[in-house]
């Protein structure tokens, strides 16, 4: 074995780890943890065998350091419930401390495009893009919504309110790693996005893709919902694939295209 190896398989372990979502060093000074993990497994095992002889039926312990969701949760009701319009509601989500993804983003991604748009689509998350940029759908996935809108002749710059179009996020930031929200994550930002909706006011919703769907609909499968109209928020919806999806699945781009028909006729009231 050479000098260098330890080093190599410390560096490979270090990149696995960014890979699986780490990112930031917890302490100054570096603790092997796999080495650690295996002394603890060892100490652990006697303390369970001691804890069960003396307390059967211990509590779990509470985590110090984590909220518990239904606080947060609770805190969020009234954070967004106390806002009156759109630029109080930014500032309350901004205020917001009860989820962790906020530490790891550059920017609060709000909503981009005129709220006074009849049509509001939300998607996901923000992406690299988005959370250097501050808006949502900035990246590769957004260029191609700008063109699927402007193929009905909306766009999120339009000078006319029938034209218009609005577009925000479930999460306002973005997951570490572009990871999906977690379901406890979703259910904190929920009613910040209800608040949002009714403040905006849309005659229609997209939600684009699965994880849009599951926070409004508590359903996924895409493929199932998209072109069929439901409701979300107390108002006509119409899920759609997400445009990163139709990226990676040009082939779907059919089904969207029909989407965007059938969007384009209920806004002009034909159906
Ligand atoms: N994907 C989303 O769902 N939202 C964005 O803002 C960017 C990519």
């Amino acid at each position: 074995m050479t000098g260098s190896e330890p080093h190599a398989e410390a560096l490979a372990q270090l990149a696995w780890l960014v890979e699986l979502g780490a990112t930031e060093a917890i302490s100054e000074q570096p603790v092997n943890r796999f080495e650690a993990a295996d002394t603890a497994k060892v100490a652990g095992r006697q303390e369970t065998a001691v804890a069960r002889q003396a307390a059967p039926l211990a509590e779990p312990a509470a985590s110090p350091d984590r909220e518990p969701l239904e606080q947060a949760v609770e805190t969020a009701r009234q954070l967004a419930a106390g806002a009156g319009d759109l630029a109080a509601l930014r500032a309350a989500i901004d205020a917001f401390e009860g989820c962790e993804l906020k530490k790891g983003a550059r920017n609060l991604v709000f909503a981009d495009g005129d709220p006074v748009a009849r049509l509001m689509i939300i998607g996901e998350a923000p992406g690299r893009d988005e959370d250097r940029e501050g808006f949502p759908f900035v990246g590769r996935a957004g260029k191609l919504l700008d063109r699927m809108l402007a193929a009905i002749g909306l766009s999120r710059k339009a000078d006319e309110a029938e034209n218009a179009v609005y577009i925000a996020n479930v999460m306002p930031w973005r997951p570490p790693q572009n990871r999906d929200p977690t379901p406890d994550e979703i259910a904190m930002m929920l009613p910040f996005l209800a608040r949002h909706v009714a403040l905006a006011d849309p005659d229609l919703i997209v939600p684009m893709g699965n994880i849009a769907c599951q926070a409004l609909l508590g359903r996924r499968g895409i493929t199932r919902l998209r072109g069929q109209w439901t409701q979300a928020f107390d108002r006509p919806a119409l899920p759609m694939f997400h445009p990163a999806y139709l990226l990676r699945s040009p082939a779907r781009k059919r089904e969207a295209w029909a989407d965007l028909l059938e969007i384009q006729s209920r806004l002009k009231g034909s159906n």
